[in-house]
């Protein structure tokens, strides 16, 4: 049985080498990246995919060049500008994630009416993780925790309850997640919701990836052997159509010791 699957999770990288490729300045790769986004929104609608996560902007990316920075947020705001009309209409929820207290006033208040334009919206959850880092989320979390349990320790904290205050809290874990452009890593992207996530890399730089390359990682997915802690036996002999494809479903972390 193919694994199940509702949400995917992007890292969009190679538009710099794109535009480098092509002679062209790297503003243009973005552009390009920006419109290959609203078309892997409209793939995704199409194979009716539930949850997508876009990292658009990590909270690293304020070290590249001043005008490259300008030129991102530019394009963020535009995308807001032009695209969520249509979002309305066609059932797309919009979400950002992140530090959203850095980004001009004009850009955070577009996110904010976004957000609640779309806010009924249950077709596709599109999320957009700009000024996000995975390291900023856990220990936002924790602290949220924290505030709203003043007198408990972190002793009392759990896997579960910490999920709670993360900013991906009402969206599952993802159980697929793409780099394009060629590197292998996270670059502090969600660090605590990929814990068990199906990592596909391929060499694509993101404004060349395509319905079918979405397709092929897809089919790639639906091959893989989701253990869970488990071994292949015990997949094997009942466990395989668990789909266990959060943490939160999946067994207790450390299962109490059976000791006779
Ligand atoms: C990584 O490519 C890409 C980014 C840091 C920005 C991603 C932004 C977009 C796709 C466009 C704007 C987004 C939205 C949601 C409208 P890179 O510049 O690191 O490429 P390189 O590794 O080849 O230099």
């Amino acid at each position: 049985m193919a694994n199940s699957l509702q949400h995917i999770a992007i890292i969009m990288d190679g538009n710099g080498r794109w535009a480098k490729q092509r002679l062209l300045p790297r503003t243009v790769g973005h552009v390009k990246g920006a419109s290959n986004v609203r078309q892997m929104v409209k793939n995704f609608s199409d194979l009716n995919l539930k949850y997508l996560t876009l990292f658009a902007f990590s909270s690293e990316n304020w070290r590249r060049p001043a005008e490259e920075v300008s030129a991102l947020m530019n394009l963020f705001l535009q995308y807001l500008e032009s695209e969520v009309a249509e979002m309305k209409a066609a059932g797309i929820r919009l979400r950002v994630i992140g530090d959203r207290s850095a980004f001009a006033p004009v850009l955070q208040s577009r996110i904010d009416q976004a957000e609640q334009e779309t806010a009924h919206n249950t077709r596709l959850h599109l999320t957009i993780a700009a000024n996000y880092g995975g390291q900023w989320d856990v220990l936002n979390a924790m602290r949220a925790w924290q505030n709203a349990y003043p007198n408990k320790n972190l002793q009392d904290m759990d896997a579960a309850a910490l999920s709670t205050y993360l900013s991906t809290a009402d969206l599952p874990d993802p159980e697929l997640l793409i780099r394009t452009g060629g590197e292998s890593r996270i670059s502090n992207f969600l660090l605590w919701q990929t814990a068990y996530t199906e990592l596909y890399f391929t060499e694509t730089h993101w404004p060349d990836f395509d319905a079918a390359a979405l397709k092929k990682a897809i089919s790639w997915y639906e091959h893989r052997v989701r253990r869970f802690g488990r071994t292949d036996e015990q997949v094997v002999q009942g466990h395989a159509g668990d789909n266990l494809g959060t943490l939160n479903s999946a067994p207790p972390l450390v299962p109490p010791l059976n000791i006779s």
